[in-house]
């Protein structure tokens, strides 16, 4: 008997480390001098690569005074915007900055800072086509993968056609533009930098929702997490953030 439990307490053990996050605490990362942010740079205007092949984007931006603020020098890493949270449980990043909405979900397997922006959903189609969740009844509709965009259509869209999953938010765009798909969910913001940066005709829907966005790290990180909130609440207050948002959007696009 004792036997088995012993077995069973290792099993538990092992099972525990296996899943438990690997991260480096914010007294290593001091130590080491450098940040080390995970990012996936296929999101404009938040992350991206110019044609310079250098990423660019509010979210650099906001990573970088961020680091700066820690005393940190940052080094970041793109990937693939679906395998972000895994790597960051597994030690490829202390923090994660990609435009992430903080969703009961997400937060079971990561940590999240105070919300660093406010945005919202929008449905993109060509002229005439579908502007709300009645509308989209019956067609097809583009999203990235992994996002809340491909869970607020399967959650506001019963009578949808078809939800179509692309790797990046600029392939869905893709699938829009050459008539795969009637339309696109995505965020505000992405929706009207295409507009902008690409004058193609597509017109952009209402706001369908409010979602606050936030930077992950690893579960059961709190140092960092309470470095990385520190050093917002102190951009928020110096004029750094207002900055860096007025030079991407115009405005100021923190949660109000
Ligand atoms: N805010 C949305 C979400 O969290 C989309 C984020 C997409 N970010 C990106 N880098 N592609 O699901």
């Amino acid at each position: 008997m004792r036997k088995v439990l012993a077995i069973l307490a290792l099993g538990l053990l092992v099972g525990s480390l296996a899943t438990a996050a690997k991260f480096r605490t914010f007294a290593e990362i001091q130590k080491s001098g450098k940040v080390i942010i995970g990012t996936e740079g296929e999101f404009p205007p938040f992350n991206y690569f110019d044609e310079k092949n250098n990423l660019v984007g509010f979210d650099i931006d906001i990573g970088n005074a961020l680091a700066k603020k820690m005393g940190l020098e940052p080094e970041w890493k793109a990937q693939p915007f679906d395998t972000l949270l895994i790597a960051l449980n597994q030690g490829r990043f202390d923090f994660v900055i990609a435009s992430h909405t903080i969703t009961p979900e997400r937060a079971k397997a990561v940590d999240f800072t105070k919300p660093y922006y406010c945005t919202g959903n929008v449905i993109v189609a060509k002229p005439g086509g579908p502007k709300t969740p009645e509308e989209l009844k019956g067609k097809k509709v583009a999203v990235q993968v992994g996002t809340t965009y491909y869970d607020w259509v399967v959650e506001n869209v019963p009578g949808v056609a078809e939800v179509k999953t692309f790797p990046t938010n600029p392939a869905a765009l893709e699938a829009l533009l050459s008539g795969r798909v009637d339309a696109w969910v995505t965020d505000q913001f992405t929706a009207l930098e295409v507009i902008k940066k690409r004058g193609v005709k597509l017109q952009i829907s209402d706001l369908l929702n409010k979602e606050e966005i936030g930077i992950a790290v690893a579960k059961g990180n709190q140092g960092l997490l309470t470095a990385l909130n520190n050093a917002l609440d102190a951009i928020l207050e110096d004029g750094t953030y207002e900055q860096i948002s007025m030079k991407w959007f115009g405005k100021d696009i923190r949660c109000k």
